[in-house]
């Protein structure tokens, strides 16, 4: 059994209540505080505001170990562990906008059981050092410092925490790294102890990778299409060189998501402040921007004009799995969608758009059959496994034309066209 230790969570966002209540479930005493007076409210009376598998399970089972809070101080007292779970979006200048984090710092001035504070949010390389002047300059000299950034990708969150690849401790004396390891037994993965800055640096460099892996794919997908290749039989074997890898290879219309847009401009911005222009990384994004231009190009190929067309989104979040809608490719499709002046009809079992353009301008319907009854085409824009248990045969004679662009690669293009769609996909002939 691990030491139990009494932590506080600053932060009641997808990470925040992820770790809290996997360190709660680790048998640690958890006090979880946020900002928001409504979060903490649902959270108090047993609801979560995120959908997350598992999650909703986690926090009642452990509710004896787990308290919400709107009051920094409680969640200080007798805390050992500060955690930092608080978002930093990119600011105007595009650097990360770290207030959140320098506020929860403030906070710490005067705590007396406190013996390291954890950084959990995605900070510039170099944030550590400055917070780690501004907890000496607040006499907690004695406080160790650690920047354990996490790799848990949304819809499989509670599990990649329990069963990470590794556990990424950057921290500044041995002690606080011997701490923070031994607050994570039970976990099933390696603790890789390493210095501050370079902790910070695994993070971004993990995800820039990834994103990487996901618009290479995406190139060699459209030059399938212009060589009648087949991008999926590609990536399969390309895939099985284990030098290679085969995560992270499934061509589409684009990544999107709180982490990977945001995560691959800070690192562009951290470069350029140093004086260097990160050139592999932009044609990433390029490459991103460019995918999801194609999709609208394609169509308006298909149909001629998109001026009238009906067009129907199946699937509005950034991945299934998720209820989030941050950086999703549907929002950049809807608004081309409705300047190039198409209507726009959509579905997600889980979604839930801002209530600003281009969602104002669109029609939700309760099941993808009825979102695309009528259109002229229709998008799978999100793997929802909903759409395989779709009758197909009988959307396609609802559909005033039926063309169907499989932005994800989910059916099998042979059997699509057998009942009568007009198909496309991407890469594949
Ligand atoms: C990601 C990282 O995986 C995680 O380690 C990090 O902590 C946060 O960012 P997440 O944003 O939840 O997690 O989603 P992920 O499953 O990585 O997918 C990101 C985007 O890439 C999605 O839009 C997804 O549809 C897209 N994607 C992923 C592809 O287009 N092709 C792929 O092969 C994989």
């Amino acid at each position: 059994m691990p030491e139990r230790r009494q932590v506080a969570v600053f932060g009641a966002g997808y990470i925040g209540l992820v770790t809290g209540a996997c360190l709660a479930e680790l048998g640690h005493q958890v006090l979880v505080r946020d900002i928001d007076p409504e979060k903490i409210r649902l959270l108090r009376s047993g609801e979560v505001p995120i959908y997350e598998p598992g999650l909703g399970d986690m926090i009642a089972q452990n509710k004896e170990r787990l308290t919400f809070t709107l009051d920094a101080q409680e969640a200080l007292d007798g805390s050992e562990i500060a955690y930092v779970c608080v978002d930093t979006p990119p600011s105007a200048s595009g650097d990360a906008d770290l207030s959140r984090v320098w506020s929860v710092v403030r906070s710490l001035e005067g705590t007396s059981h406190l013996r390291a504070v954890v950084m959990k949010s995605t900070v510039p390389v170099g944030t550590g050092s400055r917070v780690r002047a501004a907890l000496d300059a607040a006499g907690l000299r004695d406080v160790g410092y650690a920047a354990n950034p996490e790799f848990t990708a949304e819809g499989t969150a509670v599990r990649d925490f329990l069963h990470p690849d590794r556990i990424v401790v950057g921290a500044s004396d041995e002690a606080t790294a011997r701490l923070i390891s031994e607050l994570h037994e039970g976990v099933v993965g390696p603790v890789v102890v390493m210095d501050v800055r370079s902790a910070e640096m695994v993070k971004l460099a993990s995800n820039a990778l990834l994103a990487t892996k996901i618009s290479f794919i995406n190139e060699i997908a459209t030059l399938c299409e212009k060589t009648g290749a087949d991008v999926e039989e590609v990536a399969q074997a390309v895939g099985l060189d284990h030098r290679l890898g085969r995560h992270f290879l499934r061509a589409g219309i684009g990544w999107g998501g709180s982490c990977f847009p945001k995560d691959s401009e800070a690192l562009r911005q951290l470069a350029s402040n140093t004086g260097y222009h990160l050139q592999l990384l932009s044609a990433v994004v390029e490459v991103n921007n460019v995918q999801k231009r194609r999709a609208i190009q394609k169509l308006k190929e298909e149909l001629g004009s998109l001026v009238g067309a009906r067009v129907a989104l199946l699937g509005l979040t950034f991945k299934p799995g998720t209820d989030d809608m941050r950086e999703a490719p549907s929002t950049v499709l809807a608004a081309r969608l409705l300047a190039e002046g198409a209507e726009v009809s959509c579905w997600d079992p889980m979604a839930r758009p801002a209530e600003t353009e281009p969602w104002t301008s669109t029609s939700r319907y309760a099941t993808p059959e009825e979102a695309v009854e009528h259109a002229d085409a229709a998008i799978v824009v999100t793997e929802w496994p909903q759409l395989e248990e779709v009758y197909w045969a009988g959307v396609v004679r609802s559909m005033r034309r039926p063309v169907l662009f499989d932005g994800r690669n989910l059916f099998d293009p042979a059997a699509m066209r057998a009942l009568g769609f007009t198909y496309l996909s991407v890469g594949r002939p």
